[in-house]
């Protein structure tokens, strides 16, 4: 599926000897995972496409933001709901620049860092790292749990908060062993497509008709895949 906040990978040699470049290069694309990631948060795609141009062409950088009257903010959130989103989009783009001393690359790369500031937690730095910058860091959320507990026949219920701890733990080994196996997958990729196959295939009711790694899901071939909640979490 096309969404804007999609773009080919950046790699850094092509920028040997502009650094800078690079930085700002890298830094906006950061910006727009994030701002996306936020939105994307309790809202579906299809909705998102139309605020996320609109956001990006009133703040095209984090530091727009940063300086963004926050009336302007929440007026170009209206209709997306959850206003503390906007609100904490806003508090973090200003807790980044005036942590940052004017370098050129003011979104740090690492899912540690990034969770230091304000509303940024594990899912989104994750998604962050992984698809600005290319580090192996995992993301979950509710599809991506579901996607990876019919696969590997955990049969654990996604809102359980020990069934979470084991999620993210599979996720993180999972994309660890991708990345250093040198598979072609990309850790970006690899975890927008966890998403995307939970939110429109992997569903809580599922087409696994149509799925793409039907032939290697354990629920599938238990037969359990369109079980119940206890066997299949929603
Ligand atoms: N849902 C949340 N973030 C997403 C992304 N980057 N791609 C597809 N679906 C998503």
């Amino acid at each position: 599926r096309s969404m804007p906040w999609r773009k080919s990978w950046v790699d850094p040699s092509d920028f040997e000897g502009r650094q800078e470049e690079l930085g700002r290069v890298l830094s906006k694309r950061a910006y727009e995972v994030w701002v996306s990631e936020v939105m994307l948060q309790q809202t579906r795609v299809s909705t998102v496409i139309p605020y996320f141009n609109k956001w990006i062409a009133k703040w095209p950088t984090v530091q727009d933001l940063a300086e963004a009257n926050h009336d302007d903010v929440l007026s170009v959130w209206k209709g997306l709901g959850y206003y503390s989103r906007a609100t904490r989009l806003h508090e973090g783009a200003k807790a980044m620049i005036a942590k940052s001393s004017g370098a050129a690359c003011s979104i740090p790369s690492s899912a540690t860092e990034l969770q230091e500031f304000p509303g940024i937690g594990r899912y989104t730095a994750g998604a962050v790292s992984s698809i600005a910058f290319g580090d192996a860091e995992a993301v979950l959320d509710g599809n991506v749990a579901r996607v990876l507990s019919r696969q590997l026949g955990l049969y654990m219920d996604a809102k359980d908060k020990k069934a979470t701890d084991v999620f993210w733990d599979v996720a993180d080994q999972l994309i660890k062993h991708i990345s250093e196996a040198k598979t072609s997958a990309v850790p970006g990729k690899w975890n927008q497509a966890l998403m995307e196959l939970g939110s429109t295939i992997c569903t809580p009711q599922p087409r696994c008709d149509d799925c793409p790694i039907q032939l290697t899901c354990r629920a599938y071939s238990e037969g359990q895949a369109l079980s119940g909640k206890s066997r299949s979490p929603t």
